[in-house]
């Protein structure tokens, strides 16, 4: 299944998303004490149902805000979620591939970058779209996150992504910030459920699915382990950086 079917089928996602809540408010927490000035063009990638939006919004006077996302179901439930606010658009937007999706002092978003293909790249064309003095800031998932789960599979292959290093993230020019956030689990199947309904289910590339002998044998150990997922949260941000001085 591709991200975008997994996220348009994501109906139960604001049920298991506590993370991704808490994640969305304390970016929001830095990105108001950035101080940035009135009258922003702010555009979000990957909003999903709307958390950052809902504790971004309000603190950010007279922005005008361009709400995107890749999977249309989410993008209506955001669209849904502000109603008929004058000062928001949305549009259906590949935030690896955004275009030319206009000029923007702020580019913002919250847990999306952990599904792009080359994350390096897609940052050089977010700073494509900064005007002067424009700002970037974003969470993703980075390595070590569902260590708990990966360790349960023993010597089998377990599914999940390989989230990046904070290494490679601080290569991309911004500022990183990681933060670890243990979530338990009542057991292996719960686990699952969250997993599978925040839409983040989808294997890595090239992964065999394992046996249902083998799962079982995985989820026993993990509930062993006492059920605990952790998701390792990067928080990067920063101005166009080398563009900034090439110019
Ligand atoms: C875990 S949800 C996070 C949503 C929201 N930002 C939040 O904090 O709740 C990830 C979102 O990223 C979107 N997404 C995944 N890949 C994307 C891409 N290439 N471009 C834009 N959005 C993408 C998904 O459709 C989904 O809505």
């Amino acid at each position: 299944m591709s991200i975008v079917q997994a996220f348009d089928r994501a109906a139960d996602y604001d049920a298991h998303a506590d993370v991704q809540r808490i994640v969305a408010a304390r970016l929001a927490d830095q990105v108001v004490a950035l101080a940035p000035p009135p009258g922003l063009r702010v555009l979000e990638i990957g909003c999903g149902t709307g958390f950052l939006g809902a504790a971004l919004i309000d603190r950010l006077p007279s922005a005008r805000w361009l709400m995107t996302d890749v999977a249309p179901a989410m993008l209506a439930r955001a669209r849904d979620r502000f109603g008929g606010r004058s000062a928001i658009d949305y549009a259906i937007l590949d935030g690896e591939a955004p275009g030319h999706a206009g000029s923007f002092d702020l580019i913002v978003s919250s847990l999306a970058a952990q599904w792009f293909a080359d994350l390096p790249a897609a940052i050089d064309r977010w700073r494509g779209l900064l005007a002067p003095g424009g700002q970037i800031a974003f969470t993703t998932l980075a390595a070590g996150s569902f260590a708990e789960w990966r360790a349960a599979h023993g010597d089998l292959s377990s599914g999940t992504a390989d989230y990046p290093t904070v290494e490679r993230l601080a290569a991309i020019g911004l500022d990183v910030a990681i933060e670890t956030l243990p979530v338990q689990h009542a057991d292996a199947h719960d686990f699952l459920r969250s997993v599978k309904a925040i839409g983040a289910a989808t294997p890595r590339p090239g992964h065999r699915p394992l046996t249902p002998a083998q799962l079982r044998t995985v989820m026993a150990r993990f509930d062993a382990a006492g059920a605990t997922a952790r998701y390792v949260v990067a928080t990067c941000i920063g101005g166009a950086g080398r563009q900034e001085t090439t110019t």
